[in-house]
């Protein structure tokens, strides 16, 4: 795999998201059966609803959906693409690519053999392989190895915890798919990434295992540190590239209009984008203003007990957060971000895409502007990178996702946990128009359909 994106004008030329049609709000019963405040969950976590897949739905489903409804905006064929790459967490086999199921139940409408000649992979690293994905899609496209061929990088997974867990209120479901192509109308990444990555417990899913172990607090930790790490990479080179000239007193993230992160859950992302400001602001003329309004950053040389020092620092993280310069910072350049995921929860890989949707969705990319990738993976790695949003960005239509979010269909805490713990066999809504899982046979072969119409 190429180490950076190409420096010609190659990126995402469109995107489609597919959300399971079944949530369930997090408050009310949810939070009431489990003890928790719902403030808890709507204002300290940020999710509302959690998008949670019907008794025939799985990543390979959600990945043809969202491919389909690409293709069809786009009036693409078979023959126009080249390669589909699914990054999942969430495969449905251990050696056999998701991919190929896709593929599968795309040819049950596209015709037999249609897409023969596309390539799929799938890949895995936790939430940042559809990233990995898009990164490789955009070099193949800059190689020539396209001859006019797209690419589509896809997002599919299920986030699933136990039940009563504390990973249990950011759950969520669905599937993104990008559009990779020469010329692209919507953003052009750029041709540098900042990369971190380290040997970590915060998050994995041992073989045989059907939900993942989680270090719940130690994955925040390890969130940051790996966004914080990929981003002063990204930024060094940034600078030594000439990619940015800063003038004085200024910082690469001034030269940002839109920062898009990995969102296991909205939260999250404030906690991500005050660790980057400070970061980011930190040595600058600016910082005073920060410490005459908050008081002196804590600084481990002036601590002699490691945990005086964290409680310090805890207290002092909590106050910059409220404070006006980064409250104003938040609003204009993270904020709106998290839109649609307060809709559906964690998406896993698919989450940071979720962000792009909810910026485009309201409108909010305009033709110049800087929007900068923060990508996170478990385990754990990040991927820092950038595009420019392109004049033809309101080109491709809208997807009225916001509409279909409010058109689902709420479930019962009983339906819900038959659902989660695999009692429930039959659909709660019957598939219409829909790829779904129709039987896994004896040997563990999984059959798909195309239902175009509930009996
Ligand atoms: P928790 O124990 O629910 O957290 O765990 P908490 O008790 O610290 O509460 C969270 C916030 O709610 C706090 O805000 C509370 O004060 C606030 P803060 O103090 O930080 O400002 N709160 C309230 N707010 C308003 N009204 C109230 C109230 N009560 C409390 N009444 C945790 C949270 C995320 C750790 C847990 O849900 C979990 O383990 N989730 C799964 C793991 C996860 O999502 N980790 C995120 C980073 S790792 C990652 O993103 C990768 C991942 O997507 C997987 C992959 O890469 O594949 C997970």
């Amino acid at each position: 795999m190429a180490s950076e994106f190409p420096a010609d004008a190659i990126g995402i030329d469109d995107f489609s998201v597919y959300v399971p049609k079944l949530y369930i709000p997090t408050v009310g019963k949810f939070a009431i059966s489990r003890g928790i405040e719902p403030a808890k969950l709507v204002k300290g976590i940020g999710i509302e609803r959690m998008a949670i897949p019907d008794a025939h739905e799985d990543a390979a489903t959600m990945a043809a959906m969202s491919v389909h409804e690409l293709m069809q905006r786009n009036s693409l064929r078979p023959q126009d693409i080249g390669k589909i790459y699914i990054g999942t967490e969430s495969g449905v086999d251990e050696a056999k690519a998701i991919g190929t199921y896709v593929i599968g139940m795309l040819e049950q409408i596209y015709g037999p053999g249609s897409f023969q000649e596309c390539l799929t992979v799938e890949l895995k690293s936790a939430c940042i392989a559809a990233s990995y994905a898009l990164e490789d899609l955009c070099c193949w496209v800059a190689a020539g190895g396209d001859e006019g061929r797209v690419g589509i990088a896809v997002a599919s997974d299920v986030a699933r915890y136990p039940l009563r867990s504390g990973g249990e209120y950011t759950q969520g479901a669905g599937s993104v798919a990008l559009l990779v192509k020469r010329d692209p109308r919507l953003i052009a990444l750029e041709d540098m990434i900042g990369v971190y990555t380290r040997d970590e417990n915060d998050f994995f899913r041992p073989p045989g295992c059907s939900m993942a172990v989680v270090n719940g607090k130690h994955s925040n930790d390890c969130y940051l540190d790996a966004v914080g790490g990929a981003f002063a990479s990204f930024a060094k080179k940034a600078i030594r590239r000439g990619k940015l000239q800063l003038r004085e007193g200024e910082c690469v993230s001034d030269h940002v209009s839109h920062f898009l992160f990995h969102i296991p859950y909205p939260r999250m992302v404030e906690y991500a984008s005050a660790a980057l400001f400070r970061q980011e602001w930190r040595g600058l003329p600016r910082w005073k203003g920060v410490e005459d309004e908050l008081g002196r950053e804590p600084r481990a040389e002036d601590f002699s007990d490691p945990g005086e020092h964290q409680r310090a620092e805890a207290d002092f993280s909590r106050r910059f957060s409220k404070s006006d310069a980064f409250r104003q910072a938040f609003s204009s350049k993270v904020g709106e971000s998290a839109r649609i995921s307060r809709q559906v929860g964690n998406i896993y890989t698919g989450s940071i895409y979720l962000g792009l949707a909810s910026l485009a969705e309201q409108n909010l990319l305009c033709p110049g502007q800087r929007v900068c990738f923060c990508s996170y993976g478990s385990g754990c790695s990040a991927m820092v990178f950038s595009g420019i949003v392109r004049e033809e960005a309101d080109c491709p239509p809208g997807r009225d996702i916001f509409k279909r979010l409010d058109q689902r269909w709420e479930i019962s805490l009983q339906e819900y946990e038959d659902l989660h713990e695999g009692g429930r066999k039959e659909s709660l809504i019957f598939p219409e128009r829909e790829f779904a899982r129709l039987y896994i046979d004896s040997q563990g072969y999984r059959h798909y359909g195309y239902v175009s119409q509930a009996p």
